[in-house]
């Protein structure tokens, strides 16, 4: 009898036991015990010689990565939902197929993002220091004080509403938010009926008449600062912004200046434009109370990472087995 030959997979970084144990079991795979991040000439090294790899965010899987690639390789398998840190052009054109792990985030990173929806204006990390940082100084309880704003009422503005846009709009309509949203494409009626939502084609318009922003859509070369400094000039002085899509969405200089000069009310933040860097002055604001900021968790469950890692077995089994991937990712057009 004639053992097949397991395709090489080489994984960047560490992944839950489970997913690691059934990569072994099906492939000749390079796992990250050690889980540390692996440098530009690691991953060019790697692509010469295996034949799947499997990237994470953290990962700048570019076109001088992909041009390196051995002619062996011929699959880009991320255990991630986006792909932005991946060039799915330049890997289009050297015949490499890209796919990614969509669907399984979907409820956790909506969880999150209702988190951040109600961190920010109800102050809950500024609550929760005033018993951790100064123990004992706490005075009790006064009509007047750790005052933040109703959620109740007031009007959210999705931006993007994909899977994750539309898991918020439910999660916020349930607190009693009346939705509102802009996409590039209108979603369909029986979804706006559920969720009572009204339709923005315009952006600007929409940004300048809610009370809560949430960014929910990808990052593309489209979206890279969708919220610009013009737009966020747009927002209400007591409006909150959202973000546990991609930094680059918002220009994250602009937004500092807003949030400093006072012109909205605060932000909440999962993601930065320079990950894992986060800008001094946004901790300061933070430490200030008026951002909260999370070290790019919105998604970070265990049976998330779980489901990722079979979406990323799936695909590649899918694909060595001579198939089209379930979760194949085209360039953008
Ligand atoms: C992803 O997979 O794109 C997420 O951002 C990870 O949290």
């Amino acid at each position: 009898m004639t053992t097949k030959k397991k395709p090489k997979v080489y994984v960047t970084r560490k992944l839950p036991d489970a997913v690691e144990t059934r990569m072994r079991e099906l492939f000749d795979a390079e796992l990250n015990i050690d889980d540390r991040p692996r440098t530009k000439d690691e991953l060019i090294e790697a692509v010469r010689s295996v034949d799947v790899l499997v990237p994470t965010v953290t990962d700048r899987i570019d076109a001088e990565v992909i041009d390196e690639a051995g002619p062996q390789m011929k699959l880009i398998a991320s255990f991630s939902n986006g792909t932005d840190h991946i060039d799915v052009e330049a890997a289009a054109r050297r015949g490499i197929t890209v796919t990614n792990t969509p669907n399984v985030l979907t409820e956790d990173t909506a969880d999150m993002t209702m988190a951040l929806i109600l961190a920010v204006p109800r102050r809950l990390a500024e609550g929760a220091r005033v018993l951790t940082d100064n123990p004992g100084e706490w005075a009790g309880w006064s009509p007047t004080w750790m005052l933040g704003r109703r959620i109740h009422g007031k009007r959210i503005g999705i931006v993007g509403m994909g899977r994750i846009g539309t898991a918020v709009a439910r999660r916020a309509k349930a607190f009693g938010l009346s939705i509102h949203y802009h996409n590039r494409k209108r979603v369909n009626p029986a979804t706006e009926d559920e969720l009572e939502a009204t339709y923005w084609d315009s952006l600007d318009q929409m940004l300048a008449r809610v009370d809560i922003v949430s960014v929910n859509c990808p990052s593309t070369p489209a979206t890279y600062h969708l919220i610009s400094a013009r737009r966020l000039a747009l927002l209400q002085p007591t409006s909150y912004i959202v973000n546990t899509a991609r930094g680059d969405v918002i220009d994250e200089t602009a937004l500092i200046k807003i949030l400093r000069e006072g012109k909205i009310a605060g932000a909440g933040l999962d993601v930065f434009e320079n990950e894992p860097a986060v800008n001094p002055k946004l901790v300061k604001l933070a430490n200030e109370g008026k951002v909260v900021i999370l070290p790019h968790m919105s998604s970070a469950t265990l049976e998330g990472r779980i489901d990722m890692g079979d979406k990323v077995i799936i695909n590649i089994r899918t694909f060595i087995d001579g198939h089209r991937p379930p979760n194949r990712v085209l360039p953008f057009r």
